[in-house]
């Protein structure tokens, strides 16, 4: 039987905020994503991540929901949402949207409701404590927050809230909660969504044990089977930034019963760490680390998301290791953890290594996922405060506004980058279109080709030792002893010639895809040579 669609999926993320604007406003909007669907489509990615668009305050970046069903106004309405998964489906990209139900925000009427009524049925949708003296969770934005507990003064009691304190937390062992998370669930699905990225799951999950009602599987079953019982190609994808061993609790099995699949936060740090270091040891130590997927379950493998770039399990030293690398200066860290910085300016601008790194995502086990912008090496606003940073507006154009809005620009969600080697004139789509070679260019090649080997989402795979640590290079066969796939990276800045193991090129070997045209492999060639920073794609001929 066929491997389900997510196993060799690309997914690329869009914050509808910032992405395209239709109607001069200055944020961008539903009508925007729809119009560049098309883009999305040429890319090669077969499935759209949604940021938050509810309802909301926006003092989260929309992560802050007030209504779980309508769209915020500012990004159109329900209309605009079935028009564009309709033409989404045209295109044969799936859309995946965001769940946010560990917190909502505080405007919302069951929070409202909760502290103007101490009696009303929404309390317990919360968690309350007369004495904030639980210190088993931190605040997630340390400098932000002192504490995860602030005071109702109404009732004199305390609410819970792991993130910003207009965020308070959902109680998830309330079967109510669970049951409105139902509703908000199967609302979206009957429009059409192929399922959800779920947020923070680990404190949810972790508040539903709380309340002794059962194991973290049954939560997360129940969520799992609802997605299924609505399309059998629905998927639950999990935010869970875990310790390596956890990961296997939070996947399902073949019956698809836990989430089909999770970002993969461990592996992220490491790939910074053998960026900074040139090395191959902290990948292939990550990979050892982490559990292989079950059957029908998936890893998303990222570069850079929309948050700082959270190095939070790297010991001390490895993660001084890659801020020394990439983030100069202080004020480009943020809580602790790491660069609020995108992927092009954080290498530099090195397009050769930007590009490296792509390669490098692509070779790795799981789905890829590119962020907007990325993708023609966006650059960041370090002005903004904490991580609106990496959050400027789409640069579709050398036009007015990057081509991201018409509005006047002091009405826009953000401002464009206008200065410097990221400003919109040099990097924008429309200039990346017409370069063959562009950074665009070599992207969409990249996910295309790699959406074509399907060894690598449903193969298996072995790490290759060609004799540099700086040389990362994977073996994938095709489970059905088909075509075999290498995947070589040279992480440094010099010249690598590798030897391959006996045999392996007997029959020669193409390159299919590249950082440059090199020389075609000979049949029992055992040794082949990569640029500093080079990357090749190769398919040994049998
Ligand atoms: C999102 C953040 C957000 C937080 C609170 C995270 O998982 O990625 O951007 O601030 O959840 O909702």
């Amino acid at each position: 039987m066929r491997p389900p669609w997510w196993r060799n999926a690309c997914i690329y993320a869009i914050d509808v905020a910032t992405f395209c604007d239709t109607n001069g406003d200055g944020w961008g909007d539903l009508a925007g994503v729809r119009s560049r669907l098309d883009y999305v489509a040429g890319l090669g990615a077969n499935c759209v991540w949604l940021l938050p668009f509810y309802r909301t305050p926006y003092r989260d970046n929309g992560y802050d929901v007030s209504d779980y069903l309508s769209v915020d106004p500012r990004f159109g309405d329900l209309a605009d949402f079935a028009e564009l998964m309709a033409e989404a489906d045209d295109l044969g990209i799936r859309v995946l949207v965001d769940l946010v139900v560990q917190h909502t925000s505080d405007r919302h009427p069951w929070f409202r409701q909760a502290v103007e009524d101490a009696r009303s049925p929404y309390r317990d949708f919360y968690i309350w404590a007369d004495t904030p003296d639980d210190t088993s969770v931190s605040p997630i934005f340390p400098g932000e927050e002192d504490s995860v507990w602030t005071l109702d003064e109404r009732s004199g009691q305390y609410y819970r809230h792991v993130f910003y304190h207009h965020e308070p937390d959902l109680d998830h062992s309330n079967p109510k909660v669970r049951r409105e998370i139902e509703r908000v669930m199967e609302f979206w699905l009957r429009l059409g969504v192929a399922g959800f990225r779920v947020d923070a799951v680990p404190y949810m999950v972790e508040q539903a044990e709380n309340g002794g009602d059962g194991s973290t599987d049954h939560y997360i079953n129940d969520l799992s089977r609802l997605v299924r019982r609505h399309r059998s190609d629905g998927v639950l994808l999990a935010e869970t930034d875990l310790a390596p061993k956890e990961y296997a609790s939070y996947f399902g099995g073949p019956d698809g019963d836990g989430f089909h699949m999770q970002f993969n936060f461990y592996l992220n740090q490491y790939i910074f760490l053998s960026l900074a270091r040139q090395s191959r040891e902290p990948i292939l130590r990550a990979l050892d680390e982490l559990p292989e997927v079950p059957i029908d379950t998936q890893y998303v493998n990222w570069l850079r998301n929309h948050d700082e770039l959270d190095l939070g399990r790297l010991t001390d030293a490895e993660r001084a290791e890659v801020n020394r690398a990439f983030a100069p200066d202080r004020s480009m860290l943020l809580y602790g953890r790491g660069p609020r910085r995108r992927l092009a300016p954080l290498l530099d601008g090195d397009e050769r290594r930007v590009q490296l790194a792509y390669s490098v995502l692509m070779s790795l086990p799981g789905a890829p996922m590119v962020r907007y912008g990325d993708e023609i090496g966006m650059g960041d606003d370090m002005s903004l405060p904490d991580r609106l940073s990496v959050r400027a507006p789409m640069q579709w154009s050398p036009e007015r506004n990057a081509g991201f809005s018409g509005a006047a620009a002091d009405r826009l969600v953000r401002p464009v980058i206008s200065d410097g080697p990221f400003g919109f004139e040099r990097v924008n789509v429309l200039r990346q279109q017409t370069e063959t070679g562009s950074l665009l260019d070599r992207v969409s090649g990249m996910v295309r080709t790699r959406r074509g080997l399907r060894q690598i989402g449903n193969g298996r795979r072995r790490a290759l030792d060609l004799g540099r640590d700086s040389v990362l290079a994977f073996l994938y066969s095709d489970p059905g002893g088909g075509e075999q796939i290498l995947m070589i990276n040279n992480l440094a800045d010099e010249e690598a010639v590798v030897s391959l193991p006996d045999g392996l090129l007997r029959g020669g070997g193409v390159d299919l895809f590249a950082d440059a045209a090199y020389e075609k492999p000979a049949p029992g060639r055992a040794s082949i040579r990569l640029n500093p920073y080079g990357y090749r794609w190769l398919r040994p001929l049998i």
